[in-house]
């Protein structure tokens, strides 16, 4: 006795329809791994978390003024440091070499800010308390924008600051001449 032909039709739809959740079921899985890795790091601290007080900012540690702007490295990197307050950056006009490894360490003296440099893929919240730190690389000398990203009350619209890319020397040379390099007249 064989069976009925219909009984290997339904059996054949069964396992088909078996298959195909299984193979949803991956990628639903795959889907929300994807979705949940990205979501973690993007909404999480970061793993190393430097704090600078803001009431002291101006009085004492790495964010005092005569610290702010660009510090040329021993290893010939430089490192921005800038802080963003109720409704400007210091300093206002950030002065760095082309083709080097640009460290911004940024930090709030009062509400979130956000530092975003036009044409780049700088973009920070700059939060009280904490040093955003942030690297980039610019590959054209030139003027770019520095608009707050923030909404940080109602002088917001008008707090902008500007990065000037200049030629390697040219900065080496004020480097050796001043401490910290900025272009603010
Ligand atoms: Cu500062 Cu918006």
């Amino acid at each position: 006795m064989s069976e009925h032909p219909t009984d290997h039709a339904a059996a054949a739809a069964r396992a088909e329809r078996n298959w195909a959740t299984i193979a949803i079921l991956i990628i639903v899985f795959l889907a929300a791994m994807a979705a949940f890795a990205g979501i973690h790091q993007a909404t999480m601290p970061q793993a190393r978390v430097e704090t600078a007080d803001p009431s002291t900012l101006h009085l004492t540690g790495e964010f005092v003024e005569s610290n702010l702007g660009s510090a040329l490295e021993p290893d010939g990197s430089v490192t921005v440091r800038a802080i963003g307050q109720q409704y400007s950056f210091t300093p206002q006009c950030i002065l760095i070499p082309v083709d080097t490894t640009i460290t911004f360490r940024a930090t709030s003296a009062d509400v979130i800010h956000g530092l975003l440099i036009q044409g780049t893929n700088v973009n920070t919240m700059l939060v009280p308390g904490y040093i955003s730190v942030q690297s980039a690389r610019f590959h054209t000398p030139g003027e770019y924008l520095m608009p707050c990203q923030e909404y940080c009350s109602f002088g917001h619209e008008g707090m902008w600051g500007k990065v000037k890319v200049i030629d390697k020397a040219a900065f080496a040379t004020m480097a050796s001449q001043q401490g910290r390099v900025s272009c603010v007249k």
